[in-house]
């Protein structure tokens, strides 16, 4: 299939126009949204919906969003909403909140896998938006990767994925968040957090009172994540990695990639600016380590996280070493990103001790 490619600020309105009718014509098109990209179909036509199952590889048991522009859009949606989804959709809405809400008969099964809820959100993109409106539908979009690697946030990303197996990409630059929408059941008795994002648990709690968390979001194997996307192993890597996490994980770490050095292991790491630094100061010249930095802050680690992940497939280091942060405000979202690309192998470092929090078969120089 060619697969078109429109640079949306060289014509804005043609590029979106050409993107809507295709949407509307049943076939599929990549768009950007202020969280990563996504892979957009009619959503109310199940044959082009079934489109993008194909496009990613994805599990018929994992359920699609389906993106609005106004708020009416939802009410042919849903059974109904309660006041925990009307609070949510006034507060956060145009913006990185998905709600879980009963679906209508109107919602093709293949866009629920079957279930009686389905997911909403409205994106604040304008390109997102303006797509919307001009494909007069509610748009059903997962990530725009083959399923499996890191969600795409620049369309490059996606043109990696995608070319060739959908109708086109909007290009609109790099995504701002980095990281995907919250996903918030609001059917359950507590509103409860399905996959954290780019809305904190704070701003939830803020306005709800008390929110849960899914307690499978902590990588129990035995739990079964209620968002059906959340059970796959995701935003991996190819090359192994490992997470420190604690009080004393910058410093570990930078120990731990000297140690790797010294051994000629070609070593991926992925740190802040500050330990970047050090550990550039501390390596010597002509050192093999791929030191990749994320910047300053949980905001910088949400924007650039993904890119990052793709960047280490381009290097092919022979393992990878990252810095985890703590899980206040979008710490909760990175650190279940991070956690799943590395496969939940993680040490946790504190004053006097570094321990296996989770995962097995660790190389010895990680810890001393
Ligand atoms: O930021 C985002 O949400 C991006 C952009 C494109 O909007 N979209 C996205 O979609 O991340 P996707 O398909 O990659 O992830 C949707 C998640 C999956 O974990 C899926 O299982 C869950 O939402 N989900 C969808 N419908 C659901 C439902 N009815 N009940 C529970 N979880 C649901
Ligand atoms: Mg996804």
């Amino acid at each position: 299939m060619e697969t078109k490619f429109w640079e949306v600020k060289k014509n804005p309105e043609a590029a979106i126009a050409e993107a809507a009718g295709l949407i509307a014509a049943g076939e599929v098109v990549a768009f950007p949204t202020e969280t990563v990209y996504g892979l957009g179909a009619d959503g109310l036509n199940g044959t082009a919906v079934a489109k993008i199952f194909a496009a990613k590889g994805r599990p018929a048991d994992n359920p699609l969003i389906l993106h609005i522009a106004d708020t009416e859009q939802i009410y042919p949606l849903t059974s109904g909403l309660n006041a925990n989804a009307r609070a949510l959709m006034d507060t956060f809405w145009p913006g990185p909140l998905t709600i879980v809400v009963p679906r209508s008969e109107l919602v093709p099964d293949i866009v629920t896998a079957g279930l009686d809820t389905v997911a909403v959100r409205m994106p604040s993109h304008p390109v997102a938006a303006a797509l919307i409106r001009a494909a007069g539908c509610p748009i059903a979009a997962p990530s725009a990767n083959v399923s499996g690697k890191p969600s795409p946030t620049n369309a490059q990303d996606v043109a990696d994925d995608m070319t060739g197996k959908v109708a086109g990409i909007l290009d609109g630059g790099s995504c701002g968040i980095g990281v995907e929408s919250t996903v918030v059941d609001t059917t359950s008795p507590v509103p409860t957090i399905l996959r954290p994002g780019g809305i904190t648990r704070e701003m939830l709690e803020e306005r709800l009172g008390a929110v849960e968390i899914d307690p499978a979001l902590n990588g129990d194997p035995a739990l079964r994540p209620k968002a059906p996307g959340m059970k796959y192993r995701h935003y991996a890597p190819k090359a192994p990695m490992y997470l420190y996490e604690g009080t004393l994980a910058a410093q570990r770490l930078t120990e731990a990639v000297l140690r790797a050095q010294k051994q000629g292991l070609h070593v991926g790491v992925l740190c802040d600016d500050t330990v970047k630094g050090r550990l550039e100061e501390s390596l010597r010249r002509g050192h093999t380590a791929e030191i990749f930095s994320w910047g300053q802050g949980k905001a910088d680690l949400a924007e650039h996280l993904y890119e990052l992940l793709r960047d280490f497939d381009r290097v092919s280091p022979e393992l990878i070493i990252a810095m985890g942060v703590d899980e206040k405000g979008l710490g909760l979202a990175v650190m279940n990103r991070l956690r799943k690309a590395a496969g939940y192998q993680i040490l946790q470092a504190e004053e006097g001790s570094i321990t296996v929090k989770s995962g097995s078969g660790f190389p010895e120089f990680l810890f001393s």
